[in-house]
């Protein structure tokens, strides 16, 4: 069963190659050759290093990046060749190395694949940090494009999704705006963590031969706002810590949440009970056998596929939480989730910026659903404030003004003055006022309120910031 082992770098004290079934249940490369990019940059960090150091000679350090380069245009065209027999992206680059370049027998001198995985992947969170941000802000300005259609057109608010009072879409769809800035802010943390180079750490022990961790740090951009390269304290720590891990699917799952609550609310004002907007015809789908039926099948799918980043955020957590230190195999299983959850946020965020600008507000049913009086029943309530009213009493008056609406079957601004002075003297003729959504709503002007300025100062903050 067992092949002749081509494991050249680890083969030595082995007599028989692992079994094809191992191999094939070990491999790596199938998911991981996706950090190629990070290993090459590592890679060339280390020779410039061992260089620096005087382990190699400039010469072979230069044979050695010359090679590198190759190699990262090879994989980057299509053309390398993976070989699943040498288990991961690091060993299929160096063997690839090594056959062109006799001197990158010393490359991995001082390095272990363990800081290698640790620094690749430092490398690679702090690449997928800052492509998310980016891609979120699109989203973000999708979001605006579409806030800015609602700026005046007012709808019910909800709570318990019982309707409340009345907003604009714009304060509403803005409320997504402010939680995506959230995520950029989490995913910039995220990035923070990141950059710290563990490189240098040896397989636990760190090594005896003479290398220069600062120098390959600065090389690779581990540096902080203050200009110093920032490197691991703890070589131990270095290999088997996956925090940043647990910290990226963190930041997605919120994400994700975030991406399934505004679906959920397009998908609830795209159905006719709602119909507070068009959705456009590119992200929905037909029926096959009902005809008329428009369905939010692009919403639906985001609400769907984000199920998977709660669990991929479990997933790492049950990962890492009963293994000894420092490496073990196990972590090798760290990878696909991450990239999982990387993908699936760029992709939600891709359809975000494409299919929101296309939804369209329907003025008149929104007019329709928040025309009930009942949504500035607060409003009276407030009025009654104003007057000197106490609240827990004013409260209770508008209570009543409430019963005898319905018991008289009489929207509440239609009822008779005397009717409703005999429940509260403090009511005066001017009380029909509070009815009027606009007004109503140009009497919430403090910050993060939904009057029209706030609006305002809002869409000139966001389209500054998103610019
Ligand atoms: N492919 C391995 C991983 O992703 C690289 C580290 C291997 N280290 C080891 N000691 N076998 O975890």
């Amino acid at each position: 069963m067992a092949s002749k082992n081509k494991q050249a770098t680890w083969g030595g004290r082995f007599s028989d190659g692992p079994a094809a079934l191992m191999q094939k249940f070990s491999e790596s490369v199938s998911f991981d050759r996706r950090l190629a990019p990070f290993d090459i940059q590592g890679s060339r960090a280390q020779a410039k290093m061992l260089a620096h150091t005087g382990i190699i000679n400039d010469e072979e350090r230069d044979a050695i990046i010359t090679g590198l380069d190759e190699i990262e245009q090879e994989i980057a065209g299509g053309n390398f060749s993976w070989d699943e027999s040498l288990e991961d992206v690091h060993m299929n680059i160096e063997q690839a190395l090594t056959d062109r370049v006799p001197a990158a027998a010393k490359l991995h001198t001082a390095r272990s694949r363990n800081d290698q995985v640790a620094t690749d992947m430092r490398l690679f969170f702090k690449d997928a940090a800052a492509q998310l941000q980016e891609a979120i802000r699109g989203a973000q300005r999708a979001l605006l494009t579409l806030a800015r259609k609602g700026e005046t057109v007012y709808i019910p608010g909800y709570t318990h999704l019982q309707r409340a009072q009345p907003v604009s879409i714009a304060h509403h769809i803005l409320a997504y705006v402010e939680m995506l800035d959230r995520d950029v802010t989490r995913f910039a943390a995220v990035s923070d963590e990141a950059n710290i180079c563990p490189l240098g750490s040896g397989a636990i022990a760190g090594t005896t031969l003479p290398i220069d961790r600062l120098f390959t740090a600065r090389e690779l951009s581990f540096v902080g706002s203050d200009g110093e390269p920032r490197v691991t304290s703890n070589s131990m720590d270095a290999v088997s810590d996956r925090d940043v891990f647990i910290s990226f699917a963190h930041a997605c799952s919120v994400f994700g949440a975030h991406v399934s609550r505004l679906s959920e609310d397009m998908i609830l004002w795209s159905s006719a009970e709602f119909g507070f907007v068009h959705l456009p015809d590119t992200f929905t789908t037909g029926s096959s056998l009902m005809p008329q039926k428009k369905n939010p099948d692009a919403f639906e799918l985001l609400r769907g596929k984000v199920a998977q980043l709660g669990g991929i955020y479990q997933t790492l957590l049950t990962l890492v939480k009963g293994l000894p230190l420092t490496y073990n195999r196990d972590l090798q299983d760290d990878k696909p989730p991450v990239f999982a959850a990387f993908d699936l946020c760029m992709t939600a965020c891709h359809v975000l910026q494409e299919m929101l600008p296309g939804i369209e507000p329907v003025p008149g049913k929104c007019t329709e659903a928040v025309s009930d009086p009942l949504l500035l029943a607060t409003d009276v309530v407030d009025y009654l404030v104003r007057k000197g009213v106490a609240f827990r009493e004013a409260h209770h008056v508008v209570g009543a003004l409430v019963a005898l609406s319905e018991k008289s079957n009489t929207a509440l601004p239609e009822l008779p003055l005397d009717k409703i002075q005999n429940i509260s003297h403090q009511l005066g003729a001017d009380w029909v006022e509070c009815f009027d959504i606009a007004g109503a709503l140009a009497r919430r002007e403090e910050p993060g309120m939904p009057g029209p300025e706030q609006t305002r100062s809002r869409f000139d903050y966001w389209s500054h910031r998103l610019a």
